[in-house]
């Protein structure tokens, strides 16, 4: 398959209004040549915070991801920005420790509270965390950050362009099956590594298994087959390596800083895995490591 044209500058058009682990923001600023220019609708089934289809900004988009509460808040600020906006700031005026305890145990009757509620705690709590216990319900304490609103907030911008969008709420296999020729799906699964002794990875394969991955690897080998343009993030492991090691997939490293998050002072730098079913170009592939 020949390199596609590729954009010559990032397009941080809008950012993403929820803080999300394996957030993507970086990923564009960095990397923005290792996206296709040209596709038809634009599918990203591991929704998250959108940090790519908010930078991308495609015209025709499907949106998805397993976190019901999570796409009832896209669905709200698409279908009534103001009154999701009207309440955050509501939240911001009455933020403090007891305004953040009471509304973590609060139930809002209606899908614009309830989405406010969401973007609040996610702005107010411990690391942005996602966390609900076995009922289902939001557990993660305050953090140590009180803004909860941000002069770049746009929510406005946000609802036009999820108003181009499908926002579904479903397991990716169910999305990435609807894809065809010309489409462009970007794929960026929570990480799990198999045989993996660290505590968080464990954590997260209680979230998403090893069977998952591997489902996983299929569902993008069969869309790829019929025609799609498949970009996929995941780690820098040779279990996923093997993964995708047939002839349908080419493979980069980026390397980036992160957080350790228990010690926000301390930096390391870590690897991804970029696997796409198109060429990487060379010339990204020269400055794909960076410091
Ligand atoms: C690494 S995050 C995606 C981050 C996103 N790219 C961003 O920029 O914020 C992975 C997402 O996958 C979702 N997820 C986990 N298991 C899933 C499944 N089986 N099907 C669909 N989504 C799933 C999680 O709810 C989470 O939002």
């Amino acid at each position: 398959m020949q390199c596609l044209k590729v954009r010559s500058q990032p397009q941080l058009t809008i950012k993403p209004f929820l803080k999300w682990a394996g957030g993507k923001r970086w990923l564009v600023s960095k990397h923005d040549a290792i996206f296709p220019k040209e596709y038809k609708r634009y599918f990203e089934p591991f929704l998250g915070s959108g940090a790519i289809f908010f930078s991308l900004a495609p015209s025709r988009a499907y949106l998805s991801d397993v976190n019901a509460n999570l796409i009832e808040v896209y669905t709200a600020v698409r279908d009534d920005w103001r009154a999701v906006w009207n309440r955050l700031l509501w939240h911001s005026r009455h933020h403090n420790k007891e305004h953040y305890y009471g509304t973590r145990a609060s139930k809002p009757g209606t899908a614009a509270s309830r989405a406010a509620k969401f973007i609040y705690l996610n702005r107010t709590c411990f690391n942005g965390l996602y966390r609900v216990n076995r009922k289902g319900i939001f557990n993660v304490p305050k953090g140590t950050k009180n803004s909860v609103i941000f002069p770049d907030d746009s929510f406005e911008k946000i609802a036009n362009l999820l108003r181009s969008a499908q926002i579904v709420c479903s397991d990716f296999e169910e999305s990435i099956d609807k894809t065809g020729i010309g489409d462009f799906i970007y794929i960026d699964p929570p990480y799990t590594v198999k045989h993996n002794m660290n505590n968080f990875i464990k954590y997260n394969e209680l979230l998403f298994s090893w069977e998952d991955q591997e489902r996983l690897a299929t569902a993008a080998t069969k869309a790829s087959k019929r025609g799609a343009l498949v970009l996929i993030s995941n780690a820098d492991s040779k279990y996923i390596k093997r993964l995708y090691s047939n002839d349908e997939w080419n493979h980069i490293v980026l390397s980036r800083h992160s957080i350790i998050a228990s010690a926000a002072c301390k930096r390391q730098t870590t690897t991804e895995l970029a696997i796409a079913n198109y060429n990487l170009c060379k010339s990204q592939q020269n400055t794909a490591l960076f410091q």
